[in-house]
C-alpha cells in the first residue's frame, strides 16, 4: 500500500525578507554563485529554485532552497513561496531590522503553518544591532530560542560566510523534526512556481514536484494548460529524464503558459488532459 512506499525527501527551504535584506546574497554564498551582481538594480524578480549539497558532519545532504524578491510589488511570489516550502527562513539585517516586508513574510509563513528560522544578517556592517532586531522579534511574537522561546535566530554576514555553517545546521536540524517523506513511486504532483513564454521553446514553467517523480514523456494538466512533457532541465539548465519529490524542474511541452500557483497533476492521456483543462477554463 501507499504508505509502505514512502522514502525521504529533502526539504525545501523558502528565503523571504525585506527588499535588500541579503536574501540572494546568502544563496550566493550557500551556492558559491554570483546571482546578486547580474541582478538589474540589484533587486530580484522572480523566485529562483536551487538544489544544494549542504555537508553536514562532512556528508553532504540535498536541500532545495527558493529565492524570493522582497520588493513590495511582489507579494504573491513570496506567498507562494511560503506554500509550497517546508521551512521559511527569514533574512532580516541587522542594520535596518523589521520592515514592512518582513512583517509580510512572517505573516505568510504563519499562514502557511511553516516553522520559521530567521537569519539576522550583515552583523559585519558598522551600526548592525542584532540584539535589537531580536527584541524587536520578540516583542512581535517570535521569541529567540537563546532567549527561551522556539525561534531558532543565527546571527550571520551573507557577504563575509560568517556563521553561515551554523546556519545551515540549524535548517537541517528543523529540517529533520519534520519528518519529510513522499512517495516517488507513483504519478507527479506539486505546484507551478515560475511560468512564461520563451520565444523559442514555447511555454516554459518551473515546477516544484511534491509528491510523485516526473517523468519526460508524463502527460500533464495545470491549470488551464497541459501537454505531453517533451524536455526537462534542473536548476542548472541540463537536460535530465525525470525528477523526484521536492525537485525544482523546468518544464517545455505544455499547450500554454500556466499561471504561477498553479497545481499541476499527471494523468493518463493527452485526451483526458484536454478535457480536465478545458472543463477549467469553461469556469
Ligand atoms: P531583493 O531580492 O532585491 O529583495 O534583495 P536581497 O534580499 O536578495 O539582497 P541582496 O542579496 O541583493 O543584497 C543587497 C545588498 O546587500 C547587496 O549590495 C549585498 O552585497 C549586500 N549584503 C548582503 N548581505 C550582506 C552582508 O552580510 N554584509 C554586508 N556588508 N552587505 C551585505
Ligand atoms: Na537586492
Ligand atoms: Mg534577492
Amino acid at each position: 500500500d501507499d504508505m509502505d512506499k514512502l522514502e525521504y525527501r529533502p526539504p525545501v527551504l523558502t528565503i523571504m525578507g525585506h527588499v535588500d535584506h541579503g536574501k540572494t546574497t546568502l544563496l550566493d554564498y550557500i551556492r558559491k554563485s554570483k546571482v546578486a551582481a547580474s541582478e538589474a538594480g540589484g533587486i530580484t524578480q522572480g523566485i529562483g529554485a536551487y538544489k544544494v549539497q549542504v555537508p553536514i558532519d562532512g556528508k553532504p545532504q540535498t536541500c532545495v532552497f527558493l529565492d524570493t524578491p522582497g520588493h513590495e510589488a511582489f507579494g504573491a511570489m513570496r506567498a507562494r513561496g511560503a506554500r509550497v516550502t517546508d521551512i521559511a527562513v527569514i533574512v532580516v539585517a541587522a542594520d535596518d531590522g523589521i520592515r514592512p516586508q518582513t512583517n509580510e513574510a512572517i505573516a505568510h509563513a504563519k499562514s502557511a503553518g511553516v516553522p520559521i528560522i530567521v537569519a539576522i544578517n550583515k552583523i559585519d556592517k558598522d551600526g548592525a544591532n542584532p540584539d535589537r532586531v531580536m527584541q524587536d522579534l520578540s516583542s512581535i511574537g517570535l521569541m529567540p530560542e537563546e532567549w527561551g522561546g522556539d525561534i531558532p535566530m543565527v546571527k550571520i554576514s551573507a557577504l563575509k560566510g560568517e556563521n553561515v555553517d551554523d546556519l545551515l545546521e540549524t535548517i537541517m536540524l528543523v529540517a529533520e523534526l519534520q519528518d519529510l517523506k513522499a512517495n516517488p513511486h507513483r504519478n507527479a504532483k506539486g505546484t507551478v512556481i515560475e511560468a512564461g513564454l520563451d520565444k523559442s521553446m514555447g511555454p516554459v514553467a518551473t515546477f516544484i514536484v511534491q509528491n510523485g517523480t516526473l517523468k519526460r514523456g508524463d502527460v500533464v494538466v495545470c491549470g488551464e494548460a497541459f501537454g505531453k512533457v517533451r524536455a526537462l532541465f534542473d536548476d542548472k539548465g541540463k537536460r535530465v529524464d525525470e525528477a523526484g519529490p521536492s525537485m525544482p524542474v523546468q518544464v517545455i511541452g505544455l499547450n500554454n503558459v500556466p499561471l504561477a500557483g498553479d497545481e499541476f497533476d499527471v494523468v493518463g492521456s493527452l485526451d483526458v488532459a484536454r478535457e480536465k483543462a478545458e472543463s477549467r477554463a469553461e469556469y
